[in-house]
């Protein structure tokens, strides 16, 4: 058995450049990903996601490279690829596919293999260890064994970084666990739980996705029954969280590569063993209609002030998928933007931390630098720092006088008694 461990980490994205960097502060790392491109900015310290910066890449022991002959020494594998779904909600594994099959291709005797990449329980045995096993002609359990270790990184987040985050670990056996714990337990300060299997702990991490996202739902369908009521959701909320037992959720547009794509993994592995789990599809299905109903509420604010649409010019602060990140993968924002056109109405959008050349950007998005002349309605999308920053009088400048304000995260509740717009929020 290898005692040194070396580490090999698989796709270098928004969690795997992180696990690589901090892994690489107590061990040996390899950092590999199939995107050139990628590689030559990390081997410069750059990082284009801005999740870490450049002084994060110094004192770090690691080798970037998309060659994969430099992981034939590597004896501990950690796999985080892209785990999505196409556009039927069907769970998209080439990419784990692929990983499997070159880690096989340069896998040794006694290695163990970690993903950490979202998947539905099962998917690591059934699916990306029979790949390896076919790449590496070894045996599962008699020659090398797995593990499954879901990531709980938060992009955006600079308080929960992956040494303060509880980690969850599962392996083949007993004695793969223990490997397991102990190579986890030199980088994670807050603690190590280790699940009872490999299916428990990829059942864990899909949950905490599915439960936020079904959360979320029903503060989104509360929303819609509220306005129909005439009251605000965010005075509702703040009424019944003073009781001791309330669970606060707020409603917002869901968007991103986790949340809204986990109860997808969970929902078709449930299919597949012949059970429709209504509840998880329903959350998804309230979810979807956000952007649609936030669409259709400004248009009809903005005809009941006597104003035609196809004049209209609305103004979106924020494009990507969350606050404070450059990633536009699923953003919501989008379908906003479709559901405003599909009412004539012209629709610019501004976001400084969007990427205008990212290939994630639709084209006909008309991103702008500065808010330009008067606008009948501005729509708060993200609730970026900068944003809040900026304050409400700003978003009233680039207004025309009693235009429609749309505050998604009603960052700005003053404005409800400004006589200068309709205000509107979730
Ligand atoms: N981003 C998050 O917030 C987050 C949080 C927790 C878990 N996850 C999960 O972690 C996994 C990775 O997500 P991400 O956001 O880091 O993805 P990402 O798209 O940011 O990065 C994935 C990287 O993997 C590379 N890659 C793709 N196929 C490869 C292959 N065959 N071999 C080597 N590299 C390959 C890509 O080039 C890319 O650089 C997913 O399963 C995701 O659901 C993501």
């Amino acid at each position: 058995m290898a005692s040194l461990n070396k580490i090999g980490v698989i796709g270098l994205g928004y969690v795997g450049l992180p696990v690589a960097l901090e892994f690489a502060r107590d061990y040996q790392v390899v950092a590999f990903d199939i995107d050139s491109q990628r590689i030559a900015e990390l081997q410069q310290g750059i990082d284009i996601t801005e999740e870490m910066l450049p002084q994060e890449f110094e004192g770090c022991d690691i080798h970037f490279t998309d060659q994969k002959e430099d992981l034939k020494d590597v004896n501990f594998y950690i796999v985080a690829v892209p785990t999505p779904v196409d556009e039927h909600k069907i769970p998209q594994l080439d990419a784990l596919r692929q990983a499997s099959k070159t880690i096989g291709e340069v896998l040794s005797k006694n290695d163990i293999v970690v993903f950490e990449s979202t998947v539905f329980p099962g998917c690591t045995e059934e699916i990306c260890i029979p790949e390896i096993e076919k790449s590496s002609g070894l045996r599962y359990r008699q020659d090398f064994k797995a593990g499954y270790s879901p990531e709980r990184i938060n992009p955006g987040d600079r308080k929960h970084t992956l040494r303060k985050i509880k980690k969850i670990v599962s392996a083949t056996d007993e004695e793969s666990l223990e490997r397991v714990y102990e190579v986890y337990s030199k980088v994670i300060e807050a603690g190590i739980f280790k699940a009872k299997s490999i299916k428990v702990a990829e059942a864990a991490k899909i949950i905490e996705n599915t439960q936020r996202d079904v959360n979320i739902a029903l503060m989104n369908e509360l929303s819609i029954i509220f306005d129909r009521v005439g009251i605000r959701t965010k005075d509702v909320l703040e009424a019944a969280s003073t009781k001791w037992n309330f669970i606060n959720f707020h409603p917002g547009l869901v968007g991103g590569h986790c949340i809204d794509v986990d109860p997808y993994y969970l929902s078709y592995k449930s299919i597949e063993l012949g059970y429709t789990p209504d509840v998880i599809l329903s959350g998804r299905k309230v979810n979807n209609q956000i952007p649609h109903f936030i669409a259709h509420k400004v248009a009809t604010s903005l005809v009941k002030s006597d104003r035609k649409l196809n004049q209209c010019r609305v103004l979106i602060y924020g494009l990507t998928f969350k606050e404070n990140v450059r990633d536009l993968r699923n953003s919501r924002v989008f379908d906003l933007v479709n559901g405003l056109e599909k009412f004539e109405m012209h629709v610019d959008a501004l976001d400084p931390h969007a990427d205008p050349n990212d290939a994630e950007m639709p084209s006909h998005i008309n991103l702008i630098q500065d808010a330009k002349g008067d606008y009948d309605a501005i729509i708060l999308a993200v609730a970026h720092e900068d944003f809040i920053q900026m304050g409400s009088n700003h978003l009233l400048q680039h207004l025309k006088e009693g235009g429609v304000i749309y505050d998604v995260k009603t960052v700005f509740p003053e404005l409800q008694s400004n006589p200068a717009c309709i205000y509107l929020s979730l």
